[in-house]
């Protein structure tokens, strides 16, 4: 799904931030990315997310090494993938409900699929109320969960959140979790950066961890398999049903 070979980063003249960081993350896999505020957690998820490109190195995604690829070939590969930015990165001057339907109109999904998925998602996250709001007029936790819905709406393959928990109370944390957990289990590859270490207990994954330019994988007891063994892949509406 995704794997990096001898990355490194750096931002203008800095030091790098990663000393030439491997690692594969196979199909279906759920990871957390734990590390120190300033390790580069961020930049891991950008660099993953294609909105940040390496100074040394190669990324695969889905196989191919991303410097090949054309912008189109590129375009594609960025609607698989989900990403929740640790700054929200909404479009302000759009309502909450165009937001989230953003990026079922880029797949060209029906109007009425649309509406029907944007609404159940958004009261689903207990936004159902605010979805004719433009998003500078929630709280930082209200923008948290649109930017979640916004980037599983479209049932992607890869889901990228960066401290997705960061502004939301432990009982909302919680439900969110458990909606990840059900895309993983339909075939959603995740990743989520989080220094919540309850999160982490309570749903046991593999946990990547950075610390001083260095990514170590953290050995831990084997998982059960809770993945289905269909990948259906379906719309967001079914995932929240069987919930
Ligand atoms: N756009 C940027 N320009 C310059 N330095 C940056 C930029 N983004 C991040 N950094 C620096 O890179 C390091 C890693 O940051 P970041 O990836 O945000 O870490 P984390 O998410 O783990 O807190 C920090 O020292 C930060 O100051
Ligand atoms: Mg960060």
């Amino acid at each position: 799904m995704i794997s990096f070979e001898e990355v490194g980063l750096r931002y203008g003249t800095q030091p790098e931030i990663f000393s030439g960081v491997n690692f594969t993350l196979s199909q279906g896999s759920f990871y957390y990315l734990s590390g120190p505020s300033g390790a580069g957690k961020t930049s891991l998820i950008k660099l993953s997310s294609l909105t940040q490109r390496p100074t040394r190195g190669f990324i695969r995604m889905f196989g191919q090494v991303i410097e090949h690829h054309d912008r189109k070939s590129l375009t594609s590969i960025r609607q698989k993938i989900g990403i929740v930015f640790q700054d929200f990165r909404l479009l302000n001057h759009l309502s909450v409900f165009e937001n989230v339907a953003l990026p079922l109109r880029i797949k060209n999904i029906a109007s009425s699929s649309i509406r029907q998925n944007v609404e159940e998602l958004l009261d689903w996250v207990g936004l159902g109320n605010r979805m004719h709001y433009q998003p500078l007029m929630l709280s930082g936790g209200e923008q948290q969960r649109v930017s979640i819905a916004r980037a599983i709406i479209a049932q992607p393959h890869l889901l990228l959140a960066d401290e997705p928990t960061g502004n939301l109370d432990p009982e909302i944390s919680e439900k969110l979790l458990k909606l990840f957990t059900q895309l993983h289990r339909m075939g959603t590859t995740i990743v989520i950066a989080t220094h919540n270490e309850h999160i982490i207990k309570t749903h046991p994954h593999p946990i990547l961890h950075l610390d001083n330019g260095i990514l170590t994988e953290r050995i831990l007891p084997t998982f059960p398999d809770l993945r289905l063994k269909t990948s259906p892949l379906s719309d967001i509406s079914d995932t929240i049903k069987n919930l």
